[in-house]
């Protein structure tokens, strides 16, 4: 055997055994040789599923991509909130890897790319190098080769989970059970229209070789998501996540306006996205159950968010988002954290709840 081949077949026995050792996340259900036959588009044909034990606590990012000093003050307050609250798993909302000069790229090249490691494994320490990513992809994901993301978690590392570009998971947790459904999905061919792209950054082309660039094919996928929001009526709790933000006037982006008319129909609890680079919500009203949180202040800020929105940080804060939801309660709470500058204490900005779903 070739010494990389050896050293893959040890990878690969390594994150197994991992698996056994803390089963708390989910385990494949196809093999990689099946995977392998299969376009990264097609949603995983199967629903992933977890138990635990206590409190469903988690953290959400985005737009992660950018090494310096605010993403790491980030990932400092990250990892305090994750020790200190038992957190479970992070929603990882995309743009895990931005171009940084005019001699690097946005994205990977391959599962062997140095950036897994300079970029994730080393930026996120303690309980985050732990708990498995919940991965969707954005569009500086799609640039360079956002297969070998996809191939990453089939061939690398499981805890970046990322088994398609369309998933759904099923968390149970508490001594009820409560049901929690996922619904994982890529946004970006939604965003962007293939006959009025340019192929700057190869995204275009991708979206063709890909078999995502045709009306018909949107629409399927739009098909595929509404036929799985129908599948979990049941669910206590219902997320959504994706990269491109819905909030206010930002929706309207091409076939993106078509989502949240989706999420009110199948009454969604919240949607998750990045994109912009802010932390935002936009709450429930009278004729929409839904709530939209946009936490793509990972790495990056921008001054600005999406009209609309219902609270915004102002501009240049940087942060995350903590959830928390307890068995027992008929409610969801979330903060906004401002870990803006390294060295000053991190704080939570903003806090609410959200109400369980009408079944
Ligand atoms: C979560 O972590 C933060 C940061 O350490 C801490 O202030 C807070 O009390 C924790 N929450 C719970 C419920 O333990
Ligand atoms: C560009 O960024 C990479 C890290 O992503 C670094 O290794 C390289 O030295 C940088 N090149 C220049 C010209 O700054
Ligand atoms: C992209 O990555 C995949 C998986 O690692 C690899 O098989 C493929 O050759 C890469 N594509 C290009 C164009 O480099
Ligand atoms: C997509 O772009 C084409 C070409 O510019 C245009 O004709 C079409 O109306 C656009 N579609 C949407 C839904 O915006
Ligand atoms: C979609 O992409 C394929 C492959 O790149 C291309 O042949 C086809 O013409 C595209 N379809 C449309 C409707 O643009
Ligand atoms: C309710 O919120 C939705 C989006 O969340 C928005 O499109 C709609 O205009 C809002 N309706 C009212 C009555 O404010
Ligand atoms: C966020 O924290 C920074 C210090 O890290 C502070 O300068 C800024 O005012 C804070 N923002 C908010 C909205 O509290």
């Amino acid at each position: 055997m070739k010494l990389d081949i050896i050293v893959q077949f040890l990878q690969v026995l390594v994150v197994s055994l991992g698996v056994l050792a803390n089963s708390t996340y989910a385990t494949p259900i196809i093999s990689h040789n099946e995977r392998e036959k299969m376009m990264i588009s097609i949603p995983y044909p199967k629903i992933f599923h977890e138990n635990y034990r206590h409190d469903l606590d988690f953290l959400a990012i985005g737009d992660w991509g950018l090494p310096g000093p605010g993403k790491d003050s980030v990932a400092a307050a990250m990892e305090t909130w994750a020790k200190n609250n038992d957190t479970l798993f992070v929603i990882n909302v995309g743009d895990n890897f931005y171009q940084t000069n005019s001699s690097d790229y946005d994205g990977v090249l391959s599962v062997h790319d140095p950036r897994w490691n300079s970029v994730w494994l080393d930026a996120y320490r303690g309980k985050l190098a732990e708990i498995p990513w919940y991965t969707v992809a954005g569009n500086h994901d799609w640039y360079t080769n956002v297969t070998a993301q996809v191939d990453y978690y089939w061939t690398v590392n499981q805890r970046f989970f990322f088994p398609s570009l369309y998933y759904v998971r099923v968390s149970k947790f508490g001594k009820m059970n409560t049901k929690v459904a996922w619904i994982h999905i890529d946004t970006d061919p939604f965003a962007y229209n293939y006959s009025s792209l340019d192929n700057r950054n190869d995204m275009k082309e991708n979206l063709g070789i890909l078999k995502l660039n045709t009306t018909k094919e949107i629409q399927e996928k739009l098909d595929w998501i509404e036929e799985q929001l129908k599948c979990v009526q049941d669910a206590k709790w219902i997320f959504v996540v994706g990269h491109h933000t819905l909030i206010g006037k930002c929706r309207d982006q091409y076939y993106l306006s078509k989502l949240p008319p989706l999420f009110e129909r199948y009454r969604v609890t919240a949607y998750f996205a990045g994109h912009s680079h802010m932390l935002e919500v936009e709450s429930v009203n009278s004729t929409s159950p839904v709530t939209y949180f946009t936490t793509g202040a990972a790495s990056i800020h921008d001054l600005k968010g999406c009209k609309g929105a219902s609270w915004s940080a102002p501009g240049g804060t940087m942060g995350f988002l903590h959830v928390r939801i307890r068995d027992d309660e008929d409610k969801m709470n979330f903060e906004f954290i401002n870990a803006t500058t390294a060295g000053s204490p991190p704080e939570v900005i903003y806090k609410g709840s959200l109400k369980v779903r009408e079944r």
